[in-house]
């Protein structure tokens, strides 16, 4: 059976190159994956009022999440940071609140990637990206690390990736997340075993 990997861009621009390397990752990616990209786009800044009951928006993207079995996030860096778009996705998905580490992210075998223009990548970003998914109790790949760098030499006119490194890498990234996929998945489904008859008993 195909593993269902939903991708999110951390950038809205058009000309983004972070949605770009996102087309990118599903062109490269092998037959056991079904790739699909989420639309954050249409997400209004996030506000508590606003939260329940949960809007049509909302469900939407939970919906799309829900029978996905990892998450890819690539984000490029604002300030040394996550784009608010990203962490509004993140946010939004994450409410109504439920016990820490029970929501909809929970389990998700997760990847990221940052993209940057220039020489370092997106690397704090990053890093500040994954002190948010410890917190939503997403098991993310350690490596192989994945930082575009002058990610405006990397794609053609028509934002076809056309960087030969990158394309390998990709390929490294596909060969080492797809069997930590599978592995997270079995973990998620032996810890709601456990869950359900402890519950049970
Ligand atoms: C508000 C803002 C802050 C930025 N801060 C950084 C930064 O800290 N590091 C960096 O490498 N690039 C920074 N940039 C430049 C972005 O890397 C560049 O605009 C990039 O193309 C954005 O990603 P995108 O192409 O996916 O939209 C910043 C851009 C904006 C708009």
């Amino acid at each position: 059976m195909q593993k269902i990997v939903l991708a999110f861009s951390g950038s809205l621009r058009t000309e983004s190159f972070s949605t770009k390397l996102v087309r990118a990752f599903g062109e490269l990616a092998p037959e056991e994956i079904d790739f699909r990209i989420a639309d954050i786009s249409k997400l209004p800044i996030y506000n508590q009022d606003d939260e329940l009951p949960e809007p049509n928006f909302l469900l939407e993207l939970k919906a799309q999440l829900k029978p996905a079995h990892a998450v890819l996030l690539v984000t490029p860096e604002y300030n040394r940071s996550i784009p608010p778009v990203l962490k509004n996705a993140l946010d939004w998905v994450s409410r109504p609140q439920v016990p820490p580490g029970a929501g909809p992210w929970a389990g998700k075998a997760t990847a990221v990637a940052g993209v940057s223009p220039y020489s370092l990548g997106g690397v704090s970003a990053v890093f500040h990206l994954r002190q948010v998914l410890t917190f939503l109790n997403m098991p993310v790949m350690q490596q192989p690390e994945f930082y575009l760098t002058f990610a405006g030499e990397k794609f053609d006119k028509r934002g076809k990736l056309i960087d030969q490194n990158t394309k390998e890498h990709i390929g490294k990234f596909w060969t080492a997340f797809v069997p930590f996929i599978e592995r997270e998945d079995q973990s998620t489904k032996v810890k709601r075993l456990i869950q359900y008859t402890s519950t049970e008993s």
